[in-house]
């Protein structure tokens, strides 16, 4: 990236920050759901099974998409990210995931991103790739379907990318199989690190107690002294034995665009879930906006500035 450009989204980072300190509150993140659709059914995942109950369309045409991420441009959003149900099913006509994340660019986002489950070809041309990893083939499937493993691992192998990171979600299934997950993306050259979230509810009986958290944590603390390629900050670990965040989410910070346009900010399961917030993402947050300068420096570099 040009030195001229990276100073350049360095200083409206900078900015955006002191305006926050003295009282402004406007977005840096916008998260476009652009459809609920999906091909698994995963077994934490509540979005499928509550698709008769979200408001129609369930996927955002092309031209509202670059609309709303025009918008969420003008209100100050620079990292611009692309979620699901799975992004890389979603076409309006001509038009799939590739031009979203290129009218993203043409816009002027800094960085764009799309999580995804990766039995589809990965899209190289955004900045960040977030692959879901559950744990190991046996437990990964489980949890989502038997194969997707298989075809993850095999859509890692085609591509050649500096940002791609793999998301893990904490469950009873997985509780005890953090090491041996790391492993597997410590030995995987295609992914740079793995990123540790608990399960929000619902589904409630999939929440850890309180004490099965705190020894996923300490686990992952240890692993990261270990040089584990752990991407959450310590910090961040740390505050995700804070249950309820509900009183530190800086939810003005992330807007959220979903498929019939409308918005939310901090998560679309912002309200009972929060009692029991399992995401890391909100901890990084709320720790740069707090100004803590480790967490700042463990997020700017992969998630700030643009890779392409
Ligand atoms: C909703 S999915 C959408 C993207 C894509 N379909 C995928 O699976 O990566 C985004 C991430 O949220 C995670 N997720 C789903 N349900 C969750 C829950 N109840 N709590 C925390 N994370 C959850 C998924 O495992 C995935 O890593
Ligand atoms: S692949 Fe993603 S959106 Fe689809 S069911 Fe699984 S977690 Fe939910």
């Amino acid at each position: 990236m040009g030195r001229m450009r990276s100073v350049g989204q360095t200083a409206y980072y900078g900015i955006w920050f002191l305006k926050g300190l003295l009282g402004s509150k406007r977005p840096l993140v916008n998260t476009m759901v652009i459809t609920y659709h999906c091909n698994l059914k995963c077994k934490h995942c509540h979005i499928a099974e509550n698709l008769h109950l979200v408001p129609q369309p369930h996927s955002i045409s092309y031209d509202e998409a670059v609309e709303e991420m025009k918008a969420s441009f003008e209100r100050g959003t620079r990292v611009l990210f692309f979620e699901g149900g799975e992004p890389t099913h979603w076409r309006d006509g001509e038009h799939d995931l590739l031009d979203l994340i290129k009218a993203g660019k043409e816009i002027g986002y800094f960085v764009t991103g799309y999580t995804t489950n990766g039995t589809q070809a990965l899209y190289t041309q955004s900045d960040v790739i977030s692959v879901s990893l559950d744990g190991p083939r046996e437990v990964h499937d489980g949890i989502r379907c038997p194969g997707t493993y298989d075809a993850l691992m095999a859509n890692l192998e085609k591509v050649d990318h500096p940002n791609i990171f793999a998301n893990m979600v904490v469950m009873p299934e997985n509780k005890h199989l953090l090491r041996e997950t790391v492993q597997i993306v410590k030995d995987n050259q295609h992914i740079n690190g793995l990123m540790l979230n608990f399960l929000t509810p619902p589904p409630e009986p999939k929440v850890l107690t309180l004490e099965e958290k705190r020894k996923v944590v300490e686990e992952a603390l240890e692993l990261k002294r270990e040089g584990y390629p752990i991407l959450n900050s310590r910090k961040a670990l740390r505050e995700l034995l804070i249950e309820d965040y509900s009183e530190r989410c800086p939810f003005w910070a992330s807007e959220f665009v979903m498929p019939d346009r409308s918005k939310c900010y901090g998560c679309p399961m912002r309200g009972e879930s929060c009692r029991k917030c399992g995401f890391n993402a909100v901890r990084e947050y709320s720790l740069i906006t707090r100004g803590s300068l480790t967490t700042i420096m463990s997020m700017a570099g992969r998630f700030g500035l643009s890779t392409k």
